[in-house]
């Protein structure tokens, strides 16, 4: 006879699920970890020190660890101190070829371009990969780079690019779009360049500014980072340094978001609030009181949800704007709303992956082109699910949680990727959320 979990696998073609029995209201404090997309573009930055970078409050999350993995295959000395900090030596590294699945199984591998044509005037990168929500094009990134002198080649056969420099030399960058990665990368290889570059129609996202100041604590001269211009000077010998990387706006997003689903009364710590405008915003819009405060030790945010949440409409936006990271979790809140809520996702082509799971758990929602119309319902249902990719995940775990009966999430290697130990987290604050492992 086949037991309910070898059935799921068999369905499901999966090793571990999250198990979540819903309906529980969460209640008490959750610490939020360093922040993913800051730290994942600051470890590549490292090599450009040329000395041994010590890096703090790093998240316990895959794609850290990823980073780790491919930095080792070039020879650069990475340890994992004590806790959340890293320490990085790049004096070893003997190639500048990086190759390999953990590249092309994540989408910041492409700092590596910025960082190493910087360092070492020349590099051959994998394509990168990541979260399957539309088309991810690198043009904006390639554009810079040529404009600061470098050669550089796409070869789409072979799934490679190709960058070469004698010596970059600094230039004005205007960005036909706004993109975080095009601005990191560019701030990374131009930190190397001689003379001035002047980036312009920039992203503003806290990591920006956070591997800003990284960059200038390594030596480098980065200026304006989250405004719309960044001035960079330089050719500036660089150095070691020790760094501590901010906490996740996404991650405490999603914390957010959870409290108000299970309308629970929760404190989200390590933050810091002026992050997380937007989403306060939206979440107060909706009924939740939501309040800021400092314990001495740390900026926290408390959210407190009596009723079901009020429908509001919802557009994605580069910083300041609502982050299109936070809106498939927003979507499964919305989905026991008191009405129809409208979200406009205007960053990525398709991010709306996790609306057929949500579906399978009663939700009401229609999407045409890049806009869905929640229609909301007193109470999803459990349901066995499957995330499609990080933040489909985080979806998915909100709506499991709030969801009347058991709801198993498959895919969870995909949320491993950006939460650290969510269900820890959330077992702490009162969920009923159980990793199942495949026996
Ligand atoms: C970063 O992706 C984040 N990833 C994403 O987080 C996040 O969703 C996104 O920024 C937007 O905030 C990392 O930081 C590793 P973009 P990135 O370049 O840099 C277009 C998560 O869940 N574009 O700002 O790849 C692009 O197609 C992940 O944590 C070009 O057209 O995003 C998109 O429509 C997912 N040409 C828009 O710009 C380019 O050369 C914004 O993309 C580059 C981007």
């Amino acid at each position: 006879m086949t037991c309910l979990p070898e059935l799921i696998i068999l369905l499901f073609g999966m090793k571990e699920w999250y198990e979540i029995t819903g309906g529980n209201r969460l209640e008490g404090t959750v610490t939020v970890s360093g922040a993913k997309n800051a730290s994942v573009a600051i470890i590549p930055a490292a090599i450009l020190a040329g000395e041994t970078c010590i890096l703090e409050n790093l998240p316990h999350i895959e794609d850290v660890q990823s980073l780790k993995t491919i930095l080792e295959q070039l020879g650069v000395s990475v340890d994992i101190t004590e806790g959340d900090c890293m320490r990085i030596d790049p004096r070893g590294q003997n190639t500048t070829r990086v190759i390999g699945p953990a590249v092309s199984s994540m989408r910041a591998s492409y700092y590596l371009l910025g960082s190493m044509l910087g360092r070492y005037g020349e590099v051959e990168l994998a394509l990168p990969g990541g979260c399957v929500i539309g088309k991810r094009p690198i043009d904006q990134h390639i554009k810079g780079m040529r404009a600061l002198g470098a050669e550089v080649e796409l070869d789409e056969e072979r799934n490679i690019i190709r960058a070469h420099a004698s010596k970059l030399k600094g230039a004005e960058i205007f960005f036909d779009v706004i993109s975080v990665g095009a601005t990191i990368n560019l701030m990374l290889a131009a930190t190397a360049a001689e003379g001035q570059t002047v980036l312009q129609n920039v992203a503003k996202e806290p990591h920006v500014v956070d591997v800003a100041n990284f960059l200038n604590m390594i030596g480098a001269s980065v200026k304006g980072a989250g405004t719309d211009v960044i001035r960079i000077n330089g050719g500036r010998k660089l150095h070691g340094c020790s760094y501590s990387v901010i906490p996740d706006q996404i991650e405490a997003g999603t914390y957010m978001i959870s409290a108000a689903a299970t309308m629970g009364d929760v404190i989200i710590k390590n933050v810091i609030p002026t992050h997380m405008e937007a989403i306060s915003a939206k979440l107060m819009e909706s009924g939740a009181r939501i309040t800021n405060g400092d314990d001495g030790r740390d900026f926290y945010i408390r959210v407190q949800m009596t009723d079901r949440p009020r429908p509001i409409n919802v557009k994605t936006l580069p910083y300041p704007g609502f982050p299109t990271d936070l809106q498939q979790p927003l979507m499964a809140y919305l989905c026991s709303g008191s009405g129809v809520s409208i979200i406009n996702e205007t960053i990525f082509e398709n991010r709306f992956n996790h609306v057929k799971e949500l579906r399978k758990m009663g939700a009401s929602i229609s999407v045409k082109d890049k806009v869905a119309r929640v229609k909301g319902i007193p109470h999803l249902h459990g349901a066995d699910i499957k995330a499609s990719d990080l933040r489909a995940g985080a979806s998915l775990i909100v709506a499991g949680l709030a969801a009347e009966g058991t709801t198993n999430v498959a895919n969870i290697h995909f949320i491993d990727r950006g939460y650290e130990h969510l269900d820890r987290k959330l077992q702490a604050i009162g969920a009923k959320i159980v990793r199942r492992v495949k026996t």
